[in-house]
C-alpha cells in the first residue's frame, strides 16, 4: 500500500506533514465514519512549542473540532481522547471544557469512555492521575455500531437463568459482554511494545476498539493528531483507510514507518484483549531482600491493613 501525502477516496492511507486545519479542508463533507484522535493537551509536552492561555488553546481545537463535523459521515462518530490541563497545580478536566464544542455543532454524546492504567507521574498533593477520557459522539440518532468484535469475556460464562421460560438456559452472550464505558488498556510506558521516542502515544488496541465498534472494513479512519501514527496502524490492521496529519517531522517519519510495517504484517503491537500482566506469588519483585520480616510488618502498607472501619450496627 502507497502512504499518500495528499487525500484521496481511492487510497489506503493517507499521512499529511503540517497542520490538521489545512489537511482536514481538502476531505469533502460526509467522508469520514471515524474521527479517533488524542490532541495536544497543551502541558508542556516537547511538540508543544509554547503553552497557550486555555482561551487561546480551547479557539484551536473549536478550529479542529468545525472541520471534524464537516467531513464527518451522517452515520458517523467523533472519539476525542483527553486527560487534564494542570494550571499552577490546578487540575483542568479538558473534556469538560471541550464538550460545549460539539454540543454547539449538533453532535451527541453516546459514552464518556473513562480510559485507565496504570503507570504515569507519582502525584505528592494529590492522587496519581490514572485514568484519561474519551468523548464518543455521533452526528446523528443512526450511527454505526458494532458490538460483537470488541465483546469481552464473560465473568461467569457458565451461568444459566434459574427460572421462566428459559430456565436452565445459559443466561449470557456466548460472545461475551459488553466491555462497558471503564476500559483498562496498559499505556504506553517503558517496555510496552509499542514504545517509540513519542512522549504520550496512546495504544493500539484503544484505536483499535473504536474502530472495530464504530466503523465497517474499507471506512474512512482520520486521525488529525497523528502523532507517531497509532490510529494509522489500528485502521491498517483492521482493513480500513486512514487519513491523518502530524506537524512534526520526526513523528510523521516514524508513524509513516509504522502505518508501512502495519500493511506488511512485521508491526510489533500488544495483542487486542490480552490479559494485564500480575506477577505471580513467587516473582522476586514482590519482596524485599533488604528488609527483615518485621521491618516489612511495620511498613506502612501492612499497618495499614490492620484499621478496623467501624461497621453498621
Ligand atoms: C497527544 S499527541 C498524539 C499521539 C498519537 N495519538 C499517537 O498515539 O502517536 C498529539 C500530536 O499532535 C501533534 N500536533 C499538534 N498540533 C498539531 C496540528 N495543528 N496539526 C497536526 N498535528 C499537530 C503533536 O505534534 C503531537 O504529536
Amino acid at each position: 500500500m502507497i502512504i499518500s501525502s495528499k487525500y484521496s477516496r481511492h487510497v489506503g492511507a493517507t499521512l499529511h506533514e503540517g497542520d490538521c486545519r489545512d489537511f482536514l479542508r481538502t476531505i469533502p463533507r460526509n467522508s469520514a465514519t471515524l474521527i479517533v484522535t488524542s490532541p495536544p493537551y497543551n502541558i508542556g509536552k516537547p511538540y508543544e512549542t509554547r503553552r497557550l492561555t486555555i482561551d487561546r488553546y480551547l479557539h484551536g481545537q473549536n478550529e479542529v473540532i468545525n472541520e471534524c463535523a464537516r467531513i464527518l459521515h451522517p452515520r458517523g462518530s467523533i472519539c476525542w481522547q483527553v486527560g487534564n490541563y494542570v494550571s499552577d497545580h490546578e487540575v483542568v478536566p479538558l473534556d469538560i471544557l471541550l464538550y460545549p464544542k460539539f454540543k454547539a455543532r449538533g453532535l451527541r454524546l453516546r459514552n464518556r469512555i473513562v480510559w485507565t492504567f496504570e503507570h504515569g507521574l507519582h502525584c505528592k498533593r494529590r492522587f496519581s492521575g490514572r485514568h484519561e477520557t474519551i468523548l464518543w459522539l455521533t452526528k446523528s440518532e443512526e450511527y454505526v455500531f458494532d458490538l460483537d468484535p470488541v465483546r469481552v469475556p464473560q465473568k461467569y460464562p457458565g451461568k444459566r437463568h434459574f427460572r421462566g421460560p428459559n430456565r436452565g438456559a445459559y443466561s449470557s452472550n456466548p460472545l461475551g459482554k459488553n466491555p462497558g464505558d471503564v476500559w483498562s488498556i496498559p499505556n504506553v510506558k517503558a517496555n510496552h511494545p509499542e514504545k517509540t521516542i513519542h512522549p504520550c502515544q496512546f495504544p493500539i488496541e484503544l484505536a483499535g476498539r473504536l474502530i472495530l465498534a464504530l466503523t465497517r472494513p474499507g471506512s474512512l479512519v482520520v486521525d488529525p493528531f497523528t502523532g507517531v501514527g497509532s490510529t494509522g496502524a489500528a485502521a491498517v490492521i483492521t482493513g480500513r483507510r486512514f487519513a491523518g496529519a502530524e506537524v512534526v517531522p520526526q513523528y510523521c517519519r516514524i508513524a509513516r514507518q509504522r502505518i508501512a510495517a502495519a500493511v506488511e504484517g512485521s508491526l510489533r503491537f500488544r495483542a487486542f484483549a490480552k490479559p494485564i500482566y500480575v506477577p505471580p506469588p513467587d516473582s522476586p519483585l514482590l519482596r524485599r531482600t533488604d528488609l527483615e520480616p518485621e521491618e516489612i510488618d511495620s511498613t506502612s502498607l501492612r499497618r495499614n491493613v490492620g484499621i478496623r472501619y467501624p461497621t453498621v450496627g
